[in-house]
């Protein structure tokens, strides 16, 4: 019998369990049975897994995070990673797996696929959207819908108080999540890793605000940006930790900005983030739709053989890109977007 593994790596988001759901149905319904590898691309290298059928997936698809669990296990960068995962896919005689990621995942999925011929198929997931070669990720309503919602809680509290709000949201690259979310919330200035907005501006900006009666302001900032000033100066990223492999854990840059925005302007001042609250609970309806149609491609992708290829959306279709264009470079947020929240703030 074919047979079909399936893997979620990276950071979890809404949505990763319609995704399996529609990859196990849609898996069984061509012949595949279907296994599951916990923890992502570790799963894969020590073999722990777990078969799923129709029935194991049944009622996981309003459920947030992941049924398989999740890691960033490297495989390029463990002590014969390659080789296990290689081994270990043969040894389940597993046909190829389908490898539902965001950058790191994806990046691994290319990888094995181009230097050692490995039959995989990505699906992109991520909050933050920045996946090339799609026009959105899995996740990503979601976490617009959460940080939407709390930027409207804070519209109340502001106001009443008479404060400046600074909100930090994910996106270590790119700021699709603090633009998107920034719009729809109607914040008053939106700061991302694309944009070199300086702090003076932001100050200036809020301080007119203030002058025509409007007593309060929300800044949306993406974790990535960079505090810059009028002098041209650009500060690094604020990193809180590093992860097992030396790579950087952003977060902290809303406390950098409520603190200089404080000392410029002398309004009070308050930041509020987000964090994995973005990342947690039920998908929206677009999310579980999405997860499912590009579930559903990956089946397709696989059972034609197309290995090193990803289910992928454009417009309102859902098509299937190389790996290559997909894992190049990050998808920053489009200028006209972030100047559309410019003239409505
Ligand atoms: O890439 C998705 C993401 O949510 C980023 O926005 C964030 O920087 C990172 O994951 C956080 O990762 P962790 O779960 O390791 O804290």
């Amino acid at each position: 019998m074919a047979s079909l593994g399936v893997l979620t790596g990276g950071g979890d988001c809404p949505g990763l369990n319609a995704a399996i759901r529609a990859i196990v149905r849609g898996g069984v319904s061509q012949g595949y049975e279907v296994v599951g590898m916990r923890h992502g691309f570790r799963g894969l290298a020590r073999g722990e897994t777990v078969t799923l059928d129709r029935n194991s997936v049944a009622g996981i698809l309003p459920r947030g995070g992941t049924i398989l669990g999740s890691s960033s296990y490297d495989c390029f960068r463990e002590e014969r990673g390659v080789e296990l995962v290689t081994m270990t896919t043969r040894a389940l005689e597993l046909d190829g797996v389908v490898a539902i990621g965001g950058e790191g995942t994806l990046g691994i999925a290319h990888r094995l696929h181009a230097e050692h011929g490995f039959p995989v198929v990505g699906v992109p997931k991520t909050i933050d959207n920045d996946i090339a070669g799609t026009d959105v990720t899995i996740g990503f309503d979601t976490a617009v819908h959460i940080c939407t919602e709390a930027i409207d809680r804070l519209h109340t509290t502001a106001e009443s108080h008479n404060r400046v709000m600074v909100v930090e949201v994910m996106g270590r690259n790119t700021g699709w999540i603090a633009a998107a979310a920034g719009v729809a919330g109607g914040a008053d200035i939106i700061l991302v890793p694309e944009l070199p907005t300086t702090i003076e501006e932001v100050a200036d900006h809020v301080r007119k605000r203030h002058a025509r009666g409007r007593n309060f302001s929300i800044v949306v900032a993406a974790e990535g940006y960079r505090l810059t000033r009028e002098s041209g100066e650009q500060e690094a990223p604020v990193v809180r930790e590093h992860d097992e492999y030396g790579y950087e854990r952003l977060g902290g840059i809303g406390r950098v900005i409520a603190d200089e925005l404080a000392g410029l302007t002398g309004f009070d001042t308050r930041v509020t983030v987000l964090g994995h609250v973005q990342r947690g609970g039920t998908p929206t309806a677009r999310d579980r739709l999405l997860a499912t149609r590009l579930g559903l491609k990956a089946v397709e992708i696989a059972s034609a053989g197309r290995w090193g290829h990803m289910a992928a959306v454009r417009g309102n279709e859902i098509v299937e890109v190389p790996l290559e264009e997909a894992t190049a470079a990050p998808r920053s947020v489009p200028r006209a977007w972030l100047e559309s929240g410019r003239v409505v703030a």
